[in-house]
């Protein structure tokens, strides 16, 4: 085993810019075990008056989410959400067709809005662009945001919620480009849809944010015209466009696997670029900024999955995208987190797709049992306790190799972010060889007073291990594997590991 000599150089004044917290964000739907017997299980010991489980919100207030995407997802597109509002006993059972579900509306958006908040997390709400349009889209904002005196917000106050939800951010329909969502639609018809939906949302409440729908992913055929053509509709109007992209790994090719961040990183360069040509189009002043609200790795259970839709359809919470993560994909999630992070300026949300059961770093046994934590627990939970500040831009020179499709892939990547409150600096790294270890040394002059708080490392030596209930196996741990000495710090970065090198005063 060789060792790869890798060097860093971060200086508080090399800023990228001021984090939005907001990046921290995720996802649930109402798909699969997210919401029923998930976060929301009556019979469950631990559940509160409302039926929320106390253990399940206990470990989503420990990733410190800011901001929570709902209802969908794809379950959104044929959302009623007038369904999920008034008493429980009189909301109808109703066929769900994104997933071919049943969705009982025992949580709707009230309940959903108030759960949020006392789990320290906003709301960010989508619409129905695919089966409904303006006039609905209207109404559900009118019902959330508007005080008082008018149909719609009377009628919440008559559901028990005096006061407005002022949920700020909204969702102008989810993947629109896809041909799976219902009512998907041509970018033309799209673009012209999401400028008059959200020309109308911004006279009822200018206050709130919008995000117009870009691509599904970097490798839909409409990609990137889609952005070019919707937002010359939106510009004026909205203020962020969504991006979305989760990994596979088919091959089980672990190096390739592990060098998809680079395809993140051009997938937002290339949106940065198109807002940018749209803004110059339009002789704009401001930029749109990027929500990349479903980000994630996604494959383990497609099987399973088509198996229940196509053979096993119309169940309530049915157990889907069930993805049980391994450490490698602890890695990748690591990498996507750097790669937002680089990106600090113009990715001003990001939603971890999601939270609870479904795709998600979170798990609860079937039926009420134990609540347990993915691999991919654990690096979100780093970045999220400690990335935030300002981010750093990184100067880093790394031994390059190839993969089966990836090209000049950097045996580590890394980013710093400078919490100039709490005087700390963070480091994080992934050691994305699998064969060799890497000695990095960062430069840190500008740091000047500064010591090793601390460093953190996940690392296996298998990179498939994953973890279970009362069983964990990939769990992160303190090292001695980092020194400071004349304003350098010397770290070993084992090979395939996530680290996380904090310094302060
Ligand atoms: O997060 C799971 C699904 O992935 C969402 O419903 C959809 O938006 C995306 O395709």
């Amino acid at each position: 085993m060789a060792c790869n000599k890798v060097k860093m150089v971060i200086d508080k004044e090399f800023r990228i810019a001021e984090i939005d917290e907001r990046i921290y964000g995720s996802f649930i739907e109402h798909l699969g075990r997210a919401v029923y017997d998930g976060i929301y299980s009556p019979e469950h010991p631990t559940a509160d008056e409302h039926g929320f489980r106390n253990d399940v919100k206990e470990m989503i207030k420990e990733l410190n989410v800011p901001i929570i995407r709902y209802p969908g997802g794809n379950f959104v597109s044929s959302f009623n959400w007038e369904d999920s509002v008034g008493p429980v006993s009189e909301r109808p059972r109703r066929l769900e067709l994104a997933w071919k579900s049943i969705e009982e509306n025992k949580v709707g958006l009230n309940e959903f809005t108030k759960w949020a908040r006392s789990a320290g997390s906003d709301v960010m709400m989508a619409v129905n662009l695919g089966t409904r349009g303006i006039a609905d889209a209207c109404n559900i904002l009118e019902y959330c945001n508007h005080p008082g005196n008018t149909k719609y917000s009377d009628l919440r106050i008559s559901h028990g919620y005096k006061e407005p939800h002022n949920i700020k951010t909204w969702c102008l329909g989810n993947e629109m480009d896809g041909p799976w969502q219902l009512g998907h639609k041509t970018m033309e018809e799209y673009g012209r849809l999401a400028e008059e939906t959200a020309r109308a949302m911004k006279i009822i409440d200018p206050s709130i944010e919008l995000v117009s729908c870009g691509s599904s992913s970097l490798t839909m055929p409409t990609f990137p015209d889609w952005e070019a053509v919707t937002l010359q509709h939106t510009y004026d109007y909205v203020d962020y466009v969504s991006m979305h992209q989760y990994y596979g790994n088919g091959k089980g090719d672990s190096e390739d696997f592990l060098a998809c961040s680079d395809d993140m990183d051009q997938f937002i360069r290339t949106v940065i670029a198109t807002c940018d040509y749209v803004k110059a189009k339009k002789r704009g002043k401001k930029d749109i900024k990027i929500s990349f609200d479903e980000w994630n790795v996604w494959y383990h259970s497609n099987a399973a999955d088509n198996d229940i839709t196509e053979n096993h359809p119309w169940q309530v919470a049915p157990p889907m995208l069930e993805d049980i993560y391994n450490f490698e994909d602890a890695l990748l999630v690591g990498l996507m987190l750097i790669t937002l992070l680089k990106h600090a300026d113009r990715v001003k949300m990001a939603c971890l797709a999601q939270l609870v059961n479904v795709i998600a770093p979170i798990m609860t046994e079937a039926g009420g049992g134990a609540v347990w934590k993915q691999t991919i627990f654990y690096p979100f939970m780093h970045a999220s306790a400690f990335g935030r500040g300002t981010a750093l831009l990184p100067v880093i020179s790394s031994p390059k190799f190839d993969t089966a499709t990836h090209a000049d892939v950097t045996a580590v990547e890394a980013v710093s972010v400078y919490n100039e409150e709490k005087d700390e600096v963070t480091i994080f790294a992934v050691n994305r060889s699998i064969k060799d270890d890497a000695e990095m040394t960062i430069d840190v002059r500008s740091f000047e007073g500064y010591r090793i708080l601390e460093h953190i490392v996940l690392e296996s030596d298998d990179l498939l291990a994953e973890n279970g209930p009362f069983n964990e196996k990939v769990a992160p741990k303190q090292t001695s594997q980092s020194s400071l000495d004349g304003g350098m710090v010397t770290s070993l970065l084992h090979k395939a590991s996530w680290n996380v090198i904090r310094l302060g005063k």
